[in-house]
């Protein structure tokens, strides 16, 4: 695969996105993908992951308005860029199921490749990163920081509900403390481990500090 086109074309898609979904992200999914793949995958392997780490947000809601379309733009881009077709078929698949929504209501198989992507996806989630992240989508989405009046638990998340207007706060427990036993690697679990015990003590830190505006 010309891997550099097909690195070029997604830059080109997601480029400064302002939902904690631009190029950047693409490039630390792929940097944690490398960290928790095992040092014997194929070279064919290793090229299908790398692909899909760059590719997997561009066919997303978040970014694009048009999926179908966007499938076919990266089916293409694949095919002009050496992929066979069964490269471009696993490719495809891994990026349109490994997304959190699309695994709400029911699990999506996905193959060894993909779940290192989905687990290199999810990293990205946690941690300092991902608190980062997660404000910057709620502000993107004019969320408040925090609402006590309006919890949500995870079970009561549905495919349907999951981009109603809830605070940032509350992704946490609905979502991101949640995301690391979900993981599908053994240095996955680890590396989620590691930045969930970040989010809980910065929630405490949080909730020390606005503590005594409640009511
Ligand atoms: P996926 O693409 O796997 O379905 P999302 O698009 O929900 O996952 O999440 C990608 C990132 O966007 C999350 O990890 C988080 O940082 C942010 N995000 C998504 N939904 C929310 C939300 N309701 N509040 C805050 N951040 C969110
Ligand atoms: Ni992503």
């Amino acid at each position: 695969m010309k891997l550099e086109n097909i690195k070029e074309f997604a830059k080109s898609i997601i480029g400064d996105d302002v939902t904690g979904h631009d190029w950047r992200h693409a490039l630390r999914v792929e940097a944690n993908a490398k960290k928790i793949s095992s040092t014997e995958l194929a070279t064919e392997d290793i090229e299908i992951i790398r692909a899909s780490c760059w590719l997997h947000d561009t066919i997303d809601a978040k970014i694009s308005d048009e999926k179908r379309a966007s499938i076919q733009d990266v089916e293409q881009v694949l095919r002009e860029n050496g992929a066979t077709e069964r490269q471009t078929e696993e490719i495809l698949y891994i990026i349109q199921n490994l997304s959190y929504s699309k695994n709400i209501d029911q699990k999506q198989k996905l193959n060894q490749n993909g779940q290192i992507v989905q687990d290199a996806d999810r990293l990205d989630a946690l941690g300092a990163i991902g608190t980062a992240r997660a404000f910057y989508y709620g502000g993107s989405k004019k969320h408040l920081i925090y609402d006590d009046t309006r919890p949500r638990k995870a079970e009561d998340i549905t495919e349907e509900n999951y981009r109603e207007q809830y605070s940032v706060v509350n992704h946490f427990f609905e979502k991101l403390l949640i995301l690391k036993d979900c993981m599908n690697t053994k240095k996955g679990r680890e590396m989620a481990e590691h930045r969930t015990e970040f989010m809980k003590q910065f929630l405490d830190e949080l909730f020390d500090e606005i503590k005594e505006a409640n009511n």
